[in-house]
C-alpha cells in the first residue's frame, strides 16, 4: 500500500466553490449553444393502454410551433432504451404503448420554451385505456423471483431449521416507500448536431456511457457523439444514460439547429427513475446470550411491467453479522409504472431499514443493550462466504458513537425518559457500504511553473470531485492545490466508471496518483541521469516531489522548474487504471459504455465494506405526537480519507437525507389511476434546517491495506444507510410504539 498518509487527511476547501456559489459553475442547460429550439414534453394521461391517435391542429397552430415528435414520425428511429440494470425497460415514442402515467408520448419543438408549452399543452391524444395496476396491492401486479444478477442470493446451512430450533426468535414485516430524486437541477438535455457530430450536454454521472447510450440509438457511431456535464446539480442515481435524450437529438436533427428541454418538475417523477417500495420479511433466531442462530430475509420490490430492476440488498444484509444459517430471496412485483432506478445506496437504505430495526427488536426481546447485540454478532469474516472483511471497524464506530451521544444515559425501558411533555428516545443503527472499484484513466501534465493540468471524464454531482482530483494530483507532485486546473464532465477526455456505487473517490485517487507517480519517475530518471543536477547518480526510485523541489533521500535537491524542463516544456503521462480482479480489457470495455464495478461481495480476496453506526435522540410530543430530532451522533470508518472536509458534508448530507428518508419522505400514489399525488415540492416531504438541529459526524480512523492501493473506501452513499432504523428504534423507544412502515409520521403514533 502506498503511504497514503502522506498524501491524503488535510482537510481542503473546494476549488470550485467560488465558481459555485457565483453562477460561474454551469449545469448542462445553462451551456450557450447558437440559436436554440426549445422543446417540450408531451406526458400520458393514463398509466395503461395505448394511444389511438393524435389531434395536433391546435397544438400546430401555436406560433413559433417547429415540430411535434410521436410514435408515429419518429418511432423506429431509435432503438429501444435499456434500463438501468441493463434489461429492457419501459418505451416513450418508440410505439403507441402506453407503460405507466406521465410517460413521454410526444416532444413538441418550438422557438420559445413558452411556445412548446403551449402547443404541448394543446397535444389531444385518444387513448385506448386499460385499467392500471399501482402497487404491491392492486389487482393484475405480477410477483415473480428476481433473477440473481452476480451470484445467487446469499444462502448457509439450514436457516430454517435453525429459525425453528432457536431458544429465542423474532419475526416480522417491515416496508418502505416510493421515494424520488428531486435533485435541484431537473433532468434537461441539450442537444447540437455539427455535421454527423452531436453534443449532448446534459446532467451525467456516467460521461461514457451518456455518450455510447446515444449514440447506440441513434445507430451512429459513439465517436460522433459527445456528452458534456460539467457541474451537476444532484444525482444520487438518477442522471445516468436514459430514454429520453435521443428524442431531444432526433428533434435537433429534424429542426436544423440546436435544443434545449428542460423538463418540468412534475414531469421529473415520471420521466426519470426513483426508488421502488419494497416490502420485507425478516426472521432471527439466537440463542439466549444474543447469537445469531438465523437470518431469513425476504425482500419484494415494485418494477415497471418490462424491467427486472431489482436491488437486492439481502446481499448487504446477510452479511452484517455473524451467524451460521442464511436465507435470502428477493421478488420483483410488476405494475404499470415507470421504471425505477438507483437512488442513493439502492439496497442497503431499505433493506438496512428491516434488518436494523429487527435487530433492535430482538435486542428487547433479549432485554439487551442494542450496542451490545451488535458486538455478540460482529464478525471480521462475511458469514455467508468466508472472506475476510478487507477492514471492518463497526464496534469502533458504535463505541466512539456511543460515548459521544451520551449512550450511557439510556434508560433501557420504552416510554419512561420524559422532558415534561416531550417523551425522549434514543435509538442506534449500524451503516455499512460496499466499497466498490471502478476502472479510470487519465491524463495528467505538468509544465515547468509548477502547474499540473489533469483530464478525465469524471462527476463533479455535488462529492467535491474536483476538489479530490486536485488534491491527489498536488499531494503527489508536492505542489498547491491551486497549482492544480481540472477538466471533468465531457466525454472527449478519458473514462472514469459511473459516479455511482460510492466508487468514484477510490478509482479516481487511484489512477491519478498512478499518473502523477509515472511523471515523478520521469523527472528523477532525467534528473539521476543529468551532469548538471545535485541529484546525479542518486536511486531515482527514492526521490520524491516534495515542496515544490525534486527531493533526494539526504536532503539534496533541485526546483522542480528546473527538473521539468530538462524533460521538455510540457511533460505528460496518461495512466489507466483497472482493479484488481476486474479483466484487463475493462478500461475498452468502460469506454465502449459497459459500467463494470468491483467491491462489497464481489472479489474474490476479501469482503469489501465500509461500516458505521448512526445514534439518534428523538423526541416525540406527549399528545400531539408531533416527532423531532434534535441530536444526530454518526460515526463511520471508510479507510482513507482524501478530504476531512468534504467527506464531513458527505457523512452528514447521507445523515440528513436518511432522516428525510425515515420521517418524512414519500410519493403517494393515487391507486385508481397508479398517478403520483405529490409530485412537487411543496407536498413531496423534505427536511429544513430546522428539522436538523444537530448532526455530528465522527471519522474514525482506518488503514485498509487490502481495499485498494491507497485504502480509500468510498463515503458517497454509507451516510443514509441505517438512519431509518435508528429513528424507527428511537421512536419505539420513546413511545413504545414500533413503527415497521416507513415514513415514520405523527399519524402512525396516535
Ligand atoms: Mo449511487 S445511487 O450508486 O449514484
Amino acid at each position: 500500500m502506498r503511504d497514503a498518509e502522506n498524501l491524503f487527511g488535510i482537510p481542503t476547501s473546494r476549488i470550485d466553490g467560488v465558481d459555485k456559489v457565483t453562477g460561474a459553475a454551469r449545469y448542462a442547460s445553462d451551456e450557450p449553444v447558437v440559436n436554440p429550439a426549445y422543446g417540450y414534453f408531451v406526458t400520458s394521461t393514463i398509466a395503461r393502454g395505448r394511444i389511438s391517435a393524435f389531434k395536433l391542429d391546435r397544438a400546430k397552430a401555436v406560433r413559433g410551433v417547429l415540430d411535434i415528435l410521436t410514435y408515429q414520425n419518429v418511432g423506429n428511429e431509435a432503438a429501444p432504451p435499456v434500463g438501468p440494470d441493463g434489461g429492457p425497460t419501459t418505451t416513450t415514442l418508440e410505439s403507441d404503448r402506453i407503460w405507466h402515467d406521465g410517460q413521454i408520448i410526444a416532444v413538441v419543438v418550438a422557438e420559445t420554451y413558452e411556445a412548446a408549452r403551449e402547443a404541448a399543452n394543446r397535444v389531444e391524444v385518444v387513448y385506448v385505456e386499460e385499467k392500471p395496476s399501482a402497487s404491491f396491492d392492486s389487482p393484475g401486479v405480477e410477483s415473480v423471483p428476481h433473477k440473481p444478477q452476480k451470484s445467487p442470493d446469499p444462502k448457509k446451512g439450514d436457516a430454517a431449521g435453525a429459525f425453528a430450533a432457536a431458544a429465542v426468535k423474532f419475526e416480522a414485516r417491515y416496508s418502505t416507500p416510493t421515494q424520488h430524486h428531486n435533485p435541484i437541477e431537473l433532468f434537461t438535455a441539450t442537444c447540437a448536431w455539427d455535421g454527423p457530430k452531436l453534443t449532448v450536454y446534459e446532467p451525467s454521472q456516467f460521461m461514457w456511457g451518456t455518450k455510447n447510450s446515444v449514440a447506440a440509438r441513434l445507430r451512429v457511431n459513439p465517436e460522433q457523439v459527445r456528452a458534456v456535464s460539467r457541474y451537476i446539480g444532484g444525482a444520487f442515481g438518477s442522471k445516468g444514460p436514459n430514454p429520453r435524450t435521443v428524442w431531444v437529438a432526433i428533434a435537433a436533427k429534424r429542426v436544423g439547429r440546436p435544443v434545449k428541454l428542460v423538463p418540468t418538475r412534475d414531469q421529473s417523477f415520471t420521466i426519470a427513475t426513483y426508488r421502488a417500495e419494497t416490502r420485507q420479511h425478516i426472521k432471527l433466531g439466537a440463542s439466549a446470550d444474543g447469537k445469531l442462530t438465523s437470518l431469513i430475509h425476504e425482500g419484494w420490490e415494485v418494477t415497471s411491467r418490462p424491467s427486472g430492476y431489482n436491488v437486492s440488498g439481502v446481499e448487504s444484509t446477510a452479511r452484517m453479522y455473524a451467524c451460521p444459517n442464511i436465507a435470502t430471496a428477493v421478488n420483483v412485483v410488476h405494475a404499470d409504472r415507470n421504471t425505477p432506478g438507483y437512488m442513493r445506496a439502492p439496497p442497503e437504505t431499505p433493506y438496512m431499514f428491516a434488518l436494523e430495526s429487527a435487530m433492535d427488536e430482538l435486542a428487547y426481546e433479549l432485554k439487551m443493550d442494542p450496542v451490545e447485540l451488535r458486538r455478540v454478532n460482529d464478525t471480521q469474516t462475511d458469514p455467508v462466504d468466508g472472506l475476510p472483511f478487507s477492514s471492518r471497524s463497526l464496534m469502533q464506530c458504535f463505541d466512539q458513537a456511543a460515548a459521544k451521544f451520551g449512550w450511557r444515559h439510556r434508560d433501557a425501558r420504552p416510554g419512561v425518559m420524559r422532558d415534561g411533555e416531550w417523551l425522549i428516545g434514543f435509538g442506534c443503527a449500524t451503516a455499512c457500504y460496499p466499497s466498490n472499484l471502478g476502472p479510470a484513466a487519465v491524463r495528467v501534465s505538468l509544465t515547468p511553473d509548477g502547474k499540473a493540468t489533469v483530464g478525465l471524464a469524471g462527476h463533479e454531482i455535488g462529492t467535491g470531485a474536483y476538489t479530490l482530483v486536485a488534491i491527489s494530483t498536488a499531494r503527489s507532485l508536492g505542489l498547491h492545490v491551486d497549482d492544480v486546473t481540472v477538466h471533468m464532465g465531457d466525454s472527449d477526455l478519458p473514462p472514469i466508471m459511473v459516479a455511482g456505487g460510492s466508487n468514484n473517490a477510490a478509482s479516481a485517487a487511484n489512477v491519478v496518483v498512478k499518473a502523477c507517480d509515472e511523471l515523478k519517475q520521469r523527472i528523477a530518471k532525467a534528473a539521476v541521469d543529468a551532469a548538471d543536477s545535485p541529484l546525479r547518480g542518486a536511486d531515482a526510485d527514492k526521490l520524491t516531489l516534495t515542496d515544490g523541489k525534486l527531493l533526494g533521500p539526504s536532503g539534496e535537491s533541485e526546483p522542480l522548474a528546473r527538473a521539468v524542463s530538462r524533460t521538455g516544456h510540457r511533460i505528460e503521462a496518461y495512466a489507466e487504471y483497472i482493479p484488481e480482479g476486474l479483466p484487463p480489457s475493462a478500461v475498452a470495455d468502460m469506454s465502449k459504455g459497459n459500467p463494470l464495478m468491483l467491491g462489497g461481495a464481489g472479489r474474490k480476496d476479501v469482503a469489501a465494506f465500509a461500516f458505521g453506526a448512526h445514534f439518534v435522540e428523538v423526541r416525540v410530543h406527549s399528545r400531539t405526537r408531533e416527532i423531532r430530532v434534535p441530536r444526530v451522533v454518526s460515526a463511520f470508518a471508510a479507510g482513507t480519507i482524501v478530504n476531512p472536509k468534504a467527506a464531513y458534508s458527505q457523512f452528514m448530507g447521507g445523515a440528513i437525507w436518511g432522516l428525510s428518508s425515515a420521517l418524512l419522505e414519500e410519493t403517494e400514489m393515487d391507486e385508481g389511476s397508479a398517478r403520483y399525488i405529490n409530485d412537487n415540492l411543496a407536498d413531496y416531504l423534505i427536511p429544513v434546517n430546522a428539522d436538523v438541529p444537530s448532526v455530528e459526524i465522527i471519522m474514525v480512523p482506518e488503514k485498509d491495506e487490502r481495499v485498494n492501493p491507497l485504502g480509500i473506501k468510498g463515503i458517497g452513499e454509507i451516510g443514509i444507510v441505517g438512519m431509518n432504523a435508528a429513528v424507527a428504534n428511537a421512536v419505539f423507544h420513546a413511545t413504545g410504539k414500533r413503527v415497521r412502515e416507513l415514513p415514520i409520521r405523527a399519524e402512525k403514533l396516535l
